[in-house]
C-alpha cells in the first residue's frame, strides 16, 4: 500500500506535465492513480487481515494443544492416584490385623499406629486429589441449607472441643431451600470448618451463619483463627499450595470447585492476627 502511494507520488508530476495538453487524458491518468491506490489500500488491508487471522488461529491451536496435554496429564495422575488407593486399602486391612497380635503397652502396637495413621493420611490425600481432579456433577435436588449445616457441625464438634473452640451457628430461619447438591455442600463445608480449625491456636471461636440476601443465600464462616497475609490470600485455591507441614493444599481447590458447580461465588476477608471470613453466595434459583 505504502509502495503504490510512493509510485503515485513519483508519477504525479509527469501527469501535471501534460495538463492542459490534452485534458482528458490527464483526468483518466488521476482516475487510474485513484483506483490503483484503492485497489492497493483494499488488498493491503485484506492481506493484513487474512495475516492477523492466521496468527490468532496458530495461537488458539497451540493454546488447544497446551490445555490438552494438561489434560492428558491430570487424567493420568488421576488413574494412577485411582490405583493407589486399592492397595493402601489392603495396607490398611492388613496392618489392623497385624496389630490385633500386639498388646497397647507394646513398642511395636505403637509403631501399627503410627503406620496406621500415615496410611489414613495418604488416603486423605489420594481421595482430595482425586475430588479435585474429576469432581462429580452436583445432583441438584431441593436443599435445606441450615439442616446441611447443622449437620456438618454435629460431625465437627467433638474434634472442635477436642481442641477447645467453639462452634457456633446463628441460622437464619426464613432461608429458602436452594437446588444444590447436599453431599457437596457438606463436603464443601467441612473443608472449610477444617481450615479455621487449623487456624487457631488455643482457644477460639467459629460463627457459621446463614442469611438470605436479594437473590442468593449467603452461607458466612468466621473464625478467631490467625489469618492470612495478602500473599496467602492470592495463592489459596491453587491446588497443592498449603502453608501446613501436613496439608495437600487441595481442600479449598475443591471448595471452589463445588462452588462453582452450584454457580455460585466465594468471598474472602482476613486479617493477620485476628481471623478469616469465608462467604459463600449461591444463587437462589439455581438455574441462574
Ligand atoms: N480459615 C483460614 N485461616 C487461615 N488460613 C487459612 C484458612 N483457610 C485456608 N487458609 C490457608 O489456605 C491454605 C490452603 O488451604 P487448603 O484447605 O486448600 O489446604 P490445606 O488446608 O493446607 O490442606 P488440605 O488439603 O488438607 O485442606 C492453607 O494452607 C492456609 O494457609
Ligand atoms: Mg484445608
Amino acid at each position: 500500500m505504502a509502495s503504490s502511494l510512493i509510485i503515485s507520488l513519483v508519477f504525479l508530476p509527469h501527469v501535471f506535465h501534460r495538463w492542459g495538453h490534452i485534458h482528458l487524458q490527464t483526468y483518466d491518468a488521476l482516475f487510474e492513480i485513484i483506483l490503483y491506490n484503492i485497489v492497493a489500500w483494499v488488498s493491503g488491508t485484506l492481506v493484513q487481515a487474512e495475516r492477523k487471522r492466521k496468527e490468532e488461529l496458530k495461537k488458539a491451536q497451540q493454546e488447544l494443544i497446551q490445555a490438552n496435554k494438561y489434560k492428558v496429564i491430570g487424567e493420568l495422575a488421576a488413574g494412577i492416584a485411582h490405583e493407589i488407593r486399592n492397595p493402601l486399602g489392603s495396607i490398611q486391612g492388613s496392618l489392623e490385623i497385624l496389630r490385633k497380635d500386639y498388646k497397647a503397652e507394646d513398642s511395636k502396637y505403637e509403631f501399627l499406629n503410627i503406620l496406621l495413621k500415615e496410611v489414613a493420611r495418604l488416603n486423605k490425600v489420594i481421595t482430595d486429589f482425586l475430588n479435585y481432579a474429576r469432581p462429580a456433577l452436583p445432583n441438584l435436588i431441593e436443599t435445606d441449607i441450615n439442616q446441611m449445616i447443622s449437620e456438618t457441625v454435629l460431625i465437627l464438634s467433638p474434634q472442635a472441643s477436642k481442641k477447645g473452640v467453639g462452634l457456633k451457628t446463628e441460622l437464619d430461619k426464613s432461608l429458602p431451600r436452594i437446588k444444590a447438591d447436599p453431599s457437596q455442600l457438606k463436603q464443601a463445608f467441612i473443608n472449610l470448618i477444617l481450615n479455621s480449625l487449623e487456624a487457631i491456636e488455643g482457644n477460639g471461636q467459629i460463627l457459621i451463619s446463614t442469611l438470605q440476601d436479594k437473590n442468593s443465600v449467603r452461607v458466612k464462616f468466621q473464625d478467631t483463627g490467625k489469618g492470612m497475609s495478602e500473599e496467602t490470600k492470592g495463592k489459596i485455591f491453587t491446588p497443592f499450595f498449603s502453608t501446613k507441614e501436613n496439608g495437600a493444599g487441595l481442600g479449598l481447590g475443591i471448595v471452589e470447585r463445588i462452588v462453582q458447580n452450584h454457580k455460585g461465588e466465594i468471598k474472602i476477608e482476613s486479617y493477620l492476627g485476628k481471623g478469616t471470613t469465608f462467604t459463600l453466595f449461591f444463587p437462589i434459583k439455581g438455574d441462574k
